[in-house]
C-alpha cells in the first residue's frame, strides 16, 4: 500500500466545535447590536479569530478602534474557552474515529490543518492527540485560509508534497485552500455550501473504508 498525508480540519470536521465559534460570536454581534445568522456563520467557517470579527463589523457597518476590537476578540474567545471546557471525546463527530483508526493501521501520514489557536487543547481534551504526525494551527500562520499555507505546511512537516496530500474541510475557505495547494479536497458538509470541493460527504459516517482505500491506492503523481 502506498502512502499518503491526510490533513483534517479540526472545528467542525473532526469535533463539533462549530457551534460553540457560532454560538459566542452571536452573543457578541447581538451584544454590538449586530444581527448575525446561520447563513452569515458559513462565511467564518474556517476563518481565522481576526477575520471574522471584521466580516461580522462589515455586516453592520461598523467601524472600531484595534483596542475595542482586541477587548471583543478577547470577549468572544473567553466565552468560547467556556464551551470547550467542558468537552471531552464525545464531541468527536460520528465515523472518525473509524477514519483516523483505518489511516493509523495502514501507516498512513495524519495531519492537522487548522485556522483555530485553540487546537491543541481541543486534541487533548478530545483525547487524539497521539493520531497527528503533525499540527499545523492559527499559531504557526501568517495567511488564512483560504490561503493555502495552513495545508502546505503541514505536507511539508511530514515531507510530502502537495499533490499526494488529501485535506477534509467543512468550510468554503478551507475547500478553496486545498484546492489552491492542489491537493485533494473532500467537503464535510452540504453539497449547496461546498460544491468547490472534489467529492463531498454530508459526514464521515457517509465514507466507506474502500473510498479511502482508493485515495490511498490512487496514482497522484
Ligand atoms: C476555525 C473555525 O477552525 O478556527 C473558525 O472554523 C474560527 O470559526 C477559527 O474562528 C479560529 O479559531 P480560534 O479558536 O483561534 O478562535
Ligand atoms: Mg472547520
Amino acid at each position: 500500500m502506498s502512502k499518503k498525508t491526510f490533513i483534517f480540519d479540526l472545528d467542525g470536521v473532526i469535533v463539533d466545535t462549530a457551534k460553540y465559534h457560532f454560538l459566542a460570536w452571536q452573543r457578541l454581534a447581538a451584544q454590538i447590536g449586530i444581527e448575525f445568522t446561520p447563513e452569515h456563520n458559513e462565511q467564518l467557517k474556517g476563518v481565522s479569530r481576526v477575520r471574522s470579527l471584521d466580516l461580522i463589523l462589515a455586516l453592520g457597518n461598523i467601524e472600531a478602534t484595534q483596542t475595542q476590537k482586541n477587548e471583543w476578540l478577547l470577549q468572544k474567545n473567553t466565552e468560547y474557552l467556556t464551551y470547550i471546557e467542558e468537552m471531552d471525546e464525545s464531541e468527536i463527530l460520528p465515523g472518525v474515529m473509524q477514519v483516523l483508526e483505518y489511516l493509523k493501521q495502514h501507516k498512513q501520514n495524519i495531519v492537522l490543518g487548522s485556522a483555530s489557536k485553540n487546537a491543541k487543547p481541543i486534541l487533548e481534551k478530545a483525547k487524539i492527540m497521539h493520531y497527528f504526525d503533525a499540527i499545523v494551527d492559527g499559531n504557526d500562520v501568517s495567511n488564512a485560509k483560504p490561503d493555502p499555507e495552513v495545508f502546505l505546511q503541514g505536507a511539508k512537516k511530514v515531507n510530502d508534497i502537495a499533490e499526494n496530500c488529501i485535506v477534509f474541510e467543512d468550510s468554503v475557505a478551507g475547500i478553496q485552500a486545498a484546492n489552491l495547494a492542489n491537493m485533494i479536497s473532500i467537503g464535510i458538509g452540504e453539497t449547496n455550501v461546498l460544491h468547490e470541493a472534489d467529492y463531498i460527504f454530508n459526514d464521515f459516517t457517509f465514507i466507506d473504508l474502500s473510498f479511502i482505500e482508493n485515495l490511498i491506492n490512487e496514482k497522484c503523481v
